[in-house]
């Protein structure tokens, strides 16, 4: 099954219009659903801007924040106060500004444990909130997760050519030596186990990597990615999109 759909493609004038696009998509998509919410956050610089708005009116009145459980799809293994955090730049732009209960923010730990450590601790994190030690196609464990891509394709940090895009078991691994910093990541299994997987992505320098990917490049970790409910969502502002549609 293909995980790439054109339909599944919006394409939005600018970066500033597409984070208001998704924040309206995911306000919505949240508000449909009953129960808990839960959250999987790309980190990087493009989603920024949409955690700000989130964390802005009209959003900040109307996101369910009592019953959403943020989660994040990768991390730098730095402290969570360190410039490259992706738990403080979500923190930052967004959970610092809103009523989110502090148990429902449930960020990757990386202080006084090796990556490996924090991996495994991660995984036990993730499957105690699911309730379960083995992933169900019919309930995903996320409701959504936020993917961006780098500019030679990576997501989360499933990076290619890595031997973790192999792991079709674990939930959670450990990325030694690819950036200078180890990171934590969530696997194929744990990133497609969502009732909607979503990408941001903007700017030019996003388009080579785009046009690779819709035109069927597997060797891409985007291209290997096979969300249980069916195709991704691409949000991109016409710079990425380029040629793409
Ligand atoms: C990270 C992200 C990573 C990101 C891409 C794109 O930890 O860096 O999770 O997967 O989505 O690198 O990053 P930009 O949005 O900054 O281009």
């Amino acid at each position: 099954m293909s995980s790439l759909s054109k339909a599944r493609v919006e394409v939005l004038a600018d970066a500033e219009a597409l984070a208001h696009h998704v924040a309206d998509w995911l306000t919505t998509t949240a508000s449909a659903k009953s129960g808990s919410f839960s959250l999987a956050l790309s980190g990087g610089s493009t989603p920024r801007r949409l955690y700000q708005l989130l964390a802005s009116a009209p959003y900040r009145e109307r996101f369910p924040w009592a019953r959403t459980h943020f989660f994040w799809g990768d991390e730098r293994f730095v402290p969570p106060d360190h410039p490259q955090s992706n738990y403080r730049m979500v923190r930052e732009a967004l959970l610092a500004h809103v009523p989110v209960p502090s148990g429902n923010i449930h960020p990757v730990p990386t202080e006084g444990l090796t990556p490996e450590a924090s991996a495994v601790s991660y995984e036990e994190a993730l499957k105690s909130f699911y309730g379960s030690s083995t992933l169900s196609q019919e309930q995903p464990l996320f409701d959504v997760t936020f993917l961006g891509i780098g500019p030679e394709g990576h997501i989360a940090s499933l990076f290619p050519d890595s031997a973790m895009l192999e792991e079709r078991t674990r939930w959670v691994g450990a990325v030694i030596g690819v950036k200078p910093e180890p990171r934590i990541t969530l696997t194929y299994p744990a990133l497609e186990s969502s009732g909607e997987v979503a990408f941001l992505i903007a700017g030019a320098e996003k388009g080579p990597i785009l046009k690779r990917l819709f035109a069927g490049d597997q060797d891409l970790p985007a291209a290997r990615l096979h969300p249980v409910t069916g195709p991704a969502r691409f949000f991109l502002d016409r710079a990425a999109a380029g040629s793409v549609q």
